[in-house]
């Protein structure tokens, strides 16, 4: 019985958005937010990639900031806002204009990175504007394996409304 007490009040809800929408979440205070995010809630658009903060797969927002969520234990999130990739849409279901320009440039090829590459994005022009492409080689740390990072760049300049630059090469692009 002690015991059973013990685990509720270290499960204690936490409260915070998510989507715009309030939750109280009941998981242990050190679990990574991203684990809360597809196992609690089942939204399954951010992914795992690397666990330690380094590719950016898991990227959502967190009071508007681009936040790796498998590094944020999910105790740090009390009372913010979290926005994931299923909460860009708008209510009648259109896309956000960074996912059209997106589809537009056809920036995927595998699409396990592009959740968080289009979180990052977002975060990015939410700050800067229109972003030059050295804002955006600086600041677009998230990793693609597919190399599709002119593409991304090319997007990122469609949605801010700036004619597309001309790629740089990159390693490994396609
Ligand atoms: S899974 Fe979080 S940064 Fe790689
Ligand atoms: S599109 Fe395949 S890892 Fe980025």
């Amino acid at each position: 019985m002690k015991r059973r007490f013990e685990w509720e009040l270290i499960c204690m809800a936490i409260q915070t958005s998510i989507n715009g929408k309030p939750v109280a979440l009941s998981a242990e205070p050190d679990t990574p937010l991203l684990w809360v995010i597809r196992e609690e809630l089942g939204l399954t658009g951010t992914k795992f990639g690397c666990g330690i903060a380094a590719c950016g797969a898991c990227t959502v927002h967190v009071n508007g900031e681009p936040t790796r969520s498998c590094s944020v234990p999910v105790s740090e999130v009390a009372g913010k806002s979290i926005t994931t990739i299923e909460g860009l849409k708008s209510a009648d279901g259109t896309l956000h204009a960074v996912q059209k320009a997106w589809i537009s440039a056809q920036v995927p090829q595998c699409g396990y990175c592009q959740s968080g590459q289009i979180m990052a994005a977002i975060a990015l022009i939410e700050k800067t504007g229109s972003p030059s492409d050295a804002q955006i080689d600086e600041a677009m740390t998230n990793i693609c394996r597919c190399g599709t990072y002119p593409r991304i760049r090319k997007a990122i300049h469609a949605a801010t409304g700036q004619a597309a630059k001309a790629a740089k090469p990159a390693e490994g692009a396609a």
